[in-house]
């Protein structure tokens, strides 16, 4: 199973550099009387850490191009990784944090778009060495030497797609694909598109928020992938029944 948590649930989104450490100190626990060693993937996002960082240097292409920049924006991230692995370890669960640039080859490509090639291998040692590998969405750099963000959802699906995972959760700060403020309880991968027409994605998020994160999905689906769930990962017992394989109040989508 992969999990990502959405930085809009782990960090204050609006307040820079601003972590929701009752949150992730709660869903830490949540691992640790539940986790039990399973094949996880985890996952997280940027909110008020990468976000933050990435909005000062981004360009209207999505491009970082100042080096300050690119180091800034991979700071923040280990800082909010770091938070993650305290609180973490501190409960006795292994968090193994792995470099996103160390598995992911961002080439840029001609006309201005870029391709994302994974290479896996050291998170399948993490994991069979029985660790709980946890990777963050980052900036990278690309073939031509550019700062390019790479999202947490994105990492998230090509490591569910690599892995043939059974479930590709989304944990964010609401309780699944609202629609009129309410969550929609099942999605058919055919309505997908009309959905991801209707989304729009919140000003302070450089991948595109909920509608970036529907993108991810109408991908994963279109290359293969399983089930998927949008969940709010801030209510409390919803992670661990996540990881103890029972269903979760969410939107699933299959
Ligand atoms: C963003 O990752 C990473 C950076 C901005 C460096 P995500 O796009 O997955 O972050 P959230 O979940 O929306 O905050």
């Amino acid at each position: 199973m992969v999990i990502k948590l959405g930085g809009s649930a782990i960090t204050h989104k609006d307040v820079p550099m601003s972590p929701n450490m009752p949150l992730i100190e709660q869903i830490a626990q949540e691992f640790s009387s539940s986790w039990n060693g399973r094949r996880v993937l985890l996952v997280h996002g940027g909110g008020s850490f990468g976000h933050h960082a990435a909005m000062k240097y981004i360009d209207g292409s999505g491009k970082i191009l100042d080096p300050r920049g690119m180091a800034e924006i991979r700071h923040a991230m280990h800082r909010l990784t770091s938070l993650l692995a305290e609180a973490f370890l501190g409960r006795g669960v292994p968090f193994f944090a792995v470099d996103p640039s160390a598995c992911f080859l961002c080439e840029e490509e001609e006309g201005g778009g870029f391709k994302i090639k994974p290479f896996l291998r050291p998170v399948e040692l993490v994991l069979e060495a029985g660790l709980l590998p946890s990777l963050g969405g980052d900036i990278v750099i690309s073939t031509m030497g550019r700062g390019r963000i790479l999202s947490g959802d994105t990492i998230a699906r090509m490591l569910a797609l690599a892995s043939s995972a059974r479930l590709l959760a989304f944990g964010t700060d609401v309780d699944g694909y609202l629609e009129g403020g309410v969550p929609l309880r099942k999605v058919g991968r055919n309505s997908l598109q009309g959905i991801v027409a209707g989304a729009k994605g919140r000003s302070n998020d450089v991948t595109g928020g909920m509608a970036g994160k529907l993108m991810e999905i109408s991908e994963y689906f279109s290359s293969g992938g399983g089930r998927v769930l949008i969940f709010n990962a801030s209510r409390p017992g919803n992670v661990a029944r996540l990881l103890l394989g029972e269903e979760v109040e969410g939107t699933y989508i299959e």
